[in-house]
This record gives structure tokens, C-alpha cells and sequence, in this order.
């Protein structure tokens, strides 16, 4: 590590983001992000000018070959990301891109940070693809990818990130006690505000494929992200402590939650995915760590599901950490074959631990489940399982439409049709045409 980190905590100033709020009841917390003080120019406000398509007026172009890249596949390119990302960031004050041709990089872990010089977002143009280094000793924190203290930055570029996760896969075994150093996240964005990303693949992460955090206004689209369904904790996106989030029209297959919403995340507009294999799509889990944020204003929207775990899925730990998730959406949505369609667990992750029976804590309210089809092979397709010490308010179902398709793998001879609903501590309500019962 070393080019490109800066140790001295930049100088900050405090400035309020007014992003368009979809959800006014979210507004505080989406109105207190931090944003980096730019140097000299942040008045302009970056995200607010950047050009609808700014790569057509780049003046700079700079190659990753002309910085001693090989792209054999072999040798290690670390240093040529790096010294490019000086080059685009550090040294220009112009638009400028930095650009990976076509042919295939073997690199490290490399480290984007800012804050860069020009007032228009830097764009990382990725056409080639790039094989995360094997050698897990490479790895001395938890990214390969990491893109930190940016006010306006665009990856795209048709290419490819593999991280060869089946290196790491094997030191996990899926469940929460895995060594945050270990969990290595192929593309991480921290600190980054108006952060685009569009039209890339990543194949394997390590661990989770995206992870958003401390950022605002991130937007996505046109992603294809893919690993093994058997791949553990290979999460497509996880997005926590960000305000202002647009992922739309991609999909997803991976070993776990193809998108998930974390603590601290408010204003979330999730639409046009498509998941599966995989566990579904979450918010959470929550409740974790001391530290925690509420979530708030979050939307999944058009998205379609295929043989997933879960469909829409809502979890928090049993702890005594007492933050709130409200404001949620799940709207048309399709589920083929998913095994738990509607879920909200509070007691997630503590089912395995003996002693200490905790409360969870976490409060769940105006949670919406609108327009959601298709089928699922389980007899219990709601489950809402709250908690005494915080039940979930204000839960609304409204054509919720699901059909009992028999699995496969189970006998079809005498299967059995009959849906039941599971609920503890939910406050319910109806409206419109709910072909599955729900309990009262
Ligand atoms: C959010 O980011 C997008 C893409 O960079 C930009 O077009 C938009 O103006 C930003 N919105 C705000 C409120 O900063
Ligand atoms: C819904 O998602 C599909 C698949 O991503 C997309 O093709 C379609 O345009 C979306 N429709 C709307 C109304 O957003
Ligand atoms: C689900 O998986 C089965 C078996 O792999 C496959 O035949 C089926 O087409 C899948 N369904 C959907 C909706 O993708
Ligand atoms: C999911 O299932 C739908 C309906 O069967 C199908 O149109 C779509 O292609 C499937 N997507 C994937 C990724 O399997
Ligand atoms: C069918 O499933 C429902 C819901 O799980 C259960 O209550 C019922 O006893 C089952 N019936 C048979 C015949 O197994």
C-alpha cells in the first residue's frame, strides 16, 4: 500500500446536501451527510454541474499501458492503476478518464482516493477485465477495489472485475464470526459522494461484490454480477450509512443476498432487478453494532426473483441496539420459485446462540408490500416474526398474489397446497386483492 493514501485527515467543511428528497420523513438524517471539502472549488458542487454524459467532453486520457500495465494476466498491475489514478486525479485539473483497455490485468489491491483536483467527476473506464491477485497474503485490508474520499466519480466501461473468490471461499464458512480482513470486497466505495457505476460485470468476489458506505448520492445500473450460488457471503451490492441510492436494471445471481440495504441508509430507490439463484433481496441485517443508523425511505421496485431463498426479506439481530427501519417499499415484484417469499426475521442470526436470550430491539414500521406475484414451494410463504419488545407496526399487504409450485426435489405425488400465514407482534392492514392469507 502507499501511492495514492494520504494519512493527514483532509480538512472538512461541513456542507449541507439537498438532494431531491423522495421521502420527507427521512429528511434528517438525509440532510446531515458530511461532504468533503474539495479544495478550492467546491462551491461549484459537483454532482449538481456534472454534465449528463461527461465522458463526451474528456480531455484527458490516460492509459493504464502507458503506465507500465502488461496485461499478460500475470504480472501484477497494481502499480500502473495506481500511477494512473495519480496521473487522472492528483495531477489534472481537467475532465480526465483514466482508461483500461481491452486485454486481461492481474492486479492486487488498488486504492482510487481523493479528493481530485477537477471539478468534474473523474472517470475510471474499465473495457478490459481485471483478475484479482490469488495470493491472499496480497490482501492487508478488506477490499481489492477501494475508491475513498471522492466527490464525483464514474467506473464504467463494458469490462470485467473477477475476483477468483474460490482462493478465499474455502477460509469461510458463511457465517458471521468471518475476519473482517478476510472479507475481501471486490469493488468498495468509502466516503465517495455522486458515485456512478454502470455497465460492468464482476464475477467472484471474495466476499461482497459492492459495498457502498459513509457516501451519498450513489447511482447504479446495468450491472451483471455473478458467482457461484454455493459461494459464501458473495453479496452483489450492499449499500450501509449512504444517503440518496439509485441501483436499477441489473442482475444479479450470486451466493447470497443479491442486494442488500444496510444500517444507515435513507432515500433508496432499488428498481429493475433481476435476482437469483441466490438469498433474495434485504434490508439488514440490523442491529449489529453499537454505531448503527436508521434506515428510512428505502424502495425495491420491478424486480423479479428466480429460485431465490428469500424474496423480500427484513432482518435484524436480537439486540439491544434501538434503531428504527421505516418507510419501506416492496412494489411489483415477481418471485419464480422462491422459498420464502415475505419475510421479516428479528431474531436473525440468533437462533444458533444458547445462552442470553436478548430482545431485539430494532423498531420496523410502514412497511409496504404491494403488487407481489408468482410462486413459491413452501406452505408459509409470510413470515413476520417480531418481536414482543418491538413489534412491527403499520405492515401493509395489497395484492399480494403468490401460487404453491411444488419443488423438484420433493415428491409430487401428494403435495400440500395449503398456505398459512406465520406472524408474531405484527400490526397488519389490507387493501386490495391478497390471494395468500395473512394473519390478522
Ligand atoms: C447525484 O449524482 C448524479 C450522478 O452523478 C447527478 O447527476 C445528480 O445531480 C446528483 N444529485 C445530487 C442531488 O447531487
Ligand atoms: C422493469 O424491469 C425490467 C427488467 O429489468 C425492464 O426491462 C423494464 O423496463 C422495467 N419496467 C419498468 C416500468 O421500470
Ligand atoms: C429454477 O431452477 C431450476 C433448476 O435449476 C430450473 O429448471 C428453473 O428454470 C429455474 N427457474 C427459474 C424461474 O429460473
Ligand atoms: C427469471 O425468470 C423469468 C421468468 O421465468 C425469466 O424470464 C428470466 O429470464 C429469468 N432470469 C434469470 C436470470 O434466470
Ligand atoms: C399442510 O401445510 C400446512 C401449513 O404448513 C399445515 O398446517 C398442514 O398440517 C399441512 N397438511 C398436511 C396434510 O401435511
Amino acid at each position: 500500500m502507499g501511492i495514492g493514501r494520504e494519512t493527514n485527515a483532509t480538512p472538512r467543511l461541513i456542507i449541507l446536501l439537498v438532494p431531491v428528497l423522495a421521502f420527507l420523513s427521512c429528511a434528517k438524517q438525509c440532510n446531515s451527510k458530511v461532504l468533503p471539502r474539495n479544495q478550492d472549488h467546491n462551491q461549484h458542487g459537483r454532482g449538481l454541474t456534472a454534465d449528463a454524459n461527461p465522458t463526451c467532453n474528456v480531455d484527458k486520457v490516460v492509459d493504464v499501458m502507458n503506465f507500465g500495465a502488461k496485461a499478460d494476466g500475470k504480472h501484477d498491475d497494481v502499480m500502473a492503476f495506481m500511477q494512473a489514478w495519480q496521473e487522472v486525479c492528483k495531477k489534472s485539473a481537467q475532465p480526465a478518464k483514466l482508461l483500461v483497455p481491452e486485454g486481461t490485468y492481474m492486479s492486487s489491491p488498488v486504492i482510487f482516493q481523493g479528493p481530485c483536483l477537477s471539478t468534474q467527476p473523474v472517470i475510471v473506464e474499465v473495457k478490459g477485465t481485471i483478475l484479482a491477485n490469488e495470493d491472499l497474503s496480497a490482501y492487508d485490508e478488506d477490499f481489492w477495489f477501494l475508491f475513498e474520499k471522492i466527490n464525483g466519480v464514474i467506473l464504467t466501461g463494458g469490462g470485467t472485475f473477477d475476483g477468483r473468490g474460490a482462493s478465499a471461499w474455502k477460509y469461510n464458512d458463511g457465517g458471521s464470526n468471518f475476519p473482517t480482513m478476510m472479507a475481501w470486497q471486490s469493488i468498495k466505495m468509502n466516503d465517495v459522494d455522486n458515485g456512478v457505476v454502470h455497465d460492468l460485470c464482476s464475477v467472484n468476489s471474495k466476499f461482497f461484490h459492492f459495498h457502498v458506505t459513509d457516501s451519498s448520492n450513489f447511482t447504479a445500473y446495468n450491472l451483471r454480477i455473478t458467482a457461484p450460488c454455493d459461494s459464501p457471503n458473495t453479496d452483489g451490492m450492499h449499500i450501509s450509512s449512504t444517503c440518496g441510492v439509485q441501483v436499477s436494471n441489473s442482475v444479479i445471481a450470486t451466493g447470497d443476498d443479491c442486494i442488500s440495504v444496510g444500517p444507515g441508509v435513507t432515500n433508496a430507490n432499488i428498481f429493475g432487478i433481476t435476482c437469483g439463484p441466490g438469498h433474495g433481496i434485504s434490508i439488514g441485517s440490523l442491529g449489529k453494532r453499537d454505531q448503527e443508523k436508521d434506515v428510512c425511505g428505502v424502495t425495491f421496485s420491478n424486480c423479479t426473483l428466480n429460485n431465490t431463498t428469500n424474496g423480500v426479506r427484513i432482518k435484524t439481530y436480537a439486540s439491544p441496539i434501538q434503531i428504527k427501519a421505516s418507510d419501506i417499499t416492496f412494489q411489483d415484484i415477481t418471485m419464480n420459485n422462491v422459498q420464502n417469499p415475505i419475510v421479516i426475521d428479528q431474531h436473525y442470526g440468533s437462533r444458533k446462540k444458547k445462552k442470553g436470550v436478548r430482545k431485539p430491539l430494532v423498531k420496523i414500521s410502514n412497511v409496504h408490500y404491494k403488487n407481489i406475484r408468482g410462486t413459491t414451494p413452501s406452505n408459509v410463504p409470510i413470515t413476520l416474526a417480531c418481536s414482543a419488545a418491538a413489534p412491527c407496526d403499520g405492515i401493509e399487504f395489497c395484492d399480494v398474489d403468490l401460487d404453491f409450485v411444488s419443488d423438484d426435489l420433493q415428491s409430487k405425488k401428494h403435495p400440500n397446497t395449503t398456505f398459512t400465514a406465520c406472524c408474531t407482534n405484527a400490526k397488519t392492514t389490507f387493501s386490495g386483492q391478497n390471494k395468500v392469507p395473512i394473519c390478522e
